[in-house]
């Protein structure tokens, strides 16, 4: 059976905090519903090693980590359907992050906006340019780009202020494989522009940074309460209102359908009372939030189980990290020292035997070539072709982009084993490697 490649998508969700109302309008939801299309295959995380540069609070990181996790499962994400892990759990992460630091520029790092944002605040202070900056906070994009490359993303979506350090993981992308050879896939950044940004309680940008929040799953009581405590005008009931700058409105209007919004716009400008449209705005939340609420308190009360759902899917995730971590340490240098014949050295100058490739013409006329190991053993038999010039040619990219060559140009090999497939894959690697 023949499907489809799905492309992969995969975020990650910094634990630092508890999701508010302006999180899930904004990431859950939306990243919830795209996880449920089946051309995707979901890779969503808690990115606890972020979290440790921001947040110094042991408790704090432990109790965002459940929060968050108990929180995208209720909202609906399907631990079985998507690859959803802790990225502490994959200690491949790390190993990968060395890996990238040591072909990042540091010139591109000094370059990222957090870090710049960081210098100009200590100049404006008149401080040091790096006082209280730590390396963690400089290394944060390498960090991300270990994220996102190690499990080959197509696609990442995040906010507008996340773009350039998915262009930093393309950067850390092409020189790795400039270096060592295509491993890496080049991820693509996804803004979704059509996404509410909610308000929050005070009007602003609904934000932890504001302390303007509502929690996405406060017991309905105080949800209710917050609700009541957002900012309004002092218009009295029966004074017509305008939905206009409205934070009350747009909050609503990020849960309803067009038609209650425009019963709501239409009970504004007949003068509803604040407290009535408030309570119009709790109930209606309530009623999208409400059913999820019950899960969210019952995975809270069950850590052990959140526990469990993380470890199965850090294991799912490791069935790819592992053996890919295994291939760049091999790619790298990091290696047996009796790897191959044994006598083979690592190094440009000392080549290894390596696999060749044998041209010859059949009896049908035909042009036809393989790929043989010093060994003997046949790894590619090609299909017949027209002219030498034609087989020529498959061989020249063969040698030249290697895995990328054999992946799309399988048509030309029908007998083609997955064991010969990843045995000609890593020949073609030296190939290119040692040539
Ligand atoms: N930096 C992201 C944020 O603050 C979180 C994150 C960490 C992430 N690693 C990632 C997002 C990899 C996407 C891909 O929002």
């Amino acid at each position: 059976m023949t499907s489809a490649p799905r492309t992969r998508v995969l975020t990650g969700i910094t634990t630092t905090g508890t999701p508010h109302l302006g999180n899930y309008v904004g990431a859950i939801r939306p990243t919830v519903q795209a996880s449920r299309d089946p051309g995707t295959d979901g890779f969503y995380f808690l990115a606890d090693y972020h979290a440790l540069i921001k947040c110094d609070d042991p408790a704090r990181i432990q109790r965002s980590t459940m929060e968050i996790a108990a929180s995208w499962i209720a909202a609906g994400l399907d631990p079985d359907k998507v690859t959803f892990y802790r990225q502490s759990d994959i200690p491949e992460i790390p190993e990968l992050t060395w890996f990238l630091t040591c072909v990042t520029g540091k010139g591109l790092l000094n370059r990222a906006h957090a870090y710049k944002a960081a210098m100009d605040k200590n100049h404006a202070a008149g401080h040091d340019t790096d006082a209280d900056v730590t390396a963690g906070l400089f290394m944060y994009p390498v960090l991300m780009g270990a994220d996102i490359l190690m499990f080959k993303a197509h696609k990442v979506p995040v906010g507008r202020d996340q773009i350039q350090h998915i262009e930093m993981a393309r950067d850390m992308a092409s020189s790795f494989n400039h270096l060592y050879g295509e491993h890496f896939v080049l991820p693509e950044a996804v803004v979704e522009e059509s996404v509410a940004l909610l308000p929050g309680l005070d009007g602003r940008k609904m934000s932890k940074s504001y302390d303007n929040t509502i929690p996405l799953f406060a017991p309905a009581a105080q949800l209710r309460k917050l609700i009541m405590g957002i900012v309004t005008d002092s218009k009295a009931p029966g004074e017509p209102k305008s939905t206009e700058g409205s934070a009350l409105f747009q909050i609503y209007q990020a849960f309803a359908s067009n038609e209650e919004t425009a019963a709501l716009a239409k009970a504004y400008a007949e003068g509803i009372a604040w407290g009535d449209a408030k309570q119009i705005l709790f109930e209606r939340i309530d009623r999208e939030v409400g059913p999820m609420r019950e899960k969210y308190e019952a995975l809270i009360a069950n850590p052990a189980e959140l526990d469990r759902i993380l470890l199965a899917g850090a294991e799912k995730a490791r069935r790819l990290a592992t053996p890919f971590i295994r291939e760049l340490r091999q790619a790298v240098g990091l290696r047996p020292l009796a790897l191959a014949s044994g006598t083979e050295s690592a190094t440009k100058d000392e080549k290894p035997a390596l696999s060749t490739f044998k041209q010859y013409r059949e009896k049908d006329g035909r042009f036809y070539f393989k790929l043989v190991t010093p060994q003997g053993q046949v790894l590619l038999q090609s299909v017949g072709f027209d002219s030498p010039r034609e087989a020529g040619q498959l061989i020249a990219r063969l040698q030249q982009e290697g895995a990328k060559a054999l992946s799309t140009g399988k048509q030309h090999f029908p007998d083609l084993s997955l064991d010969n497939e990843r045995l000609a894959t890593q020949e073609l690697e030296k190939i290119i490697q040692f040539k």
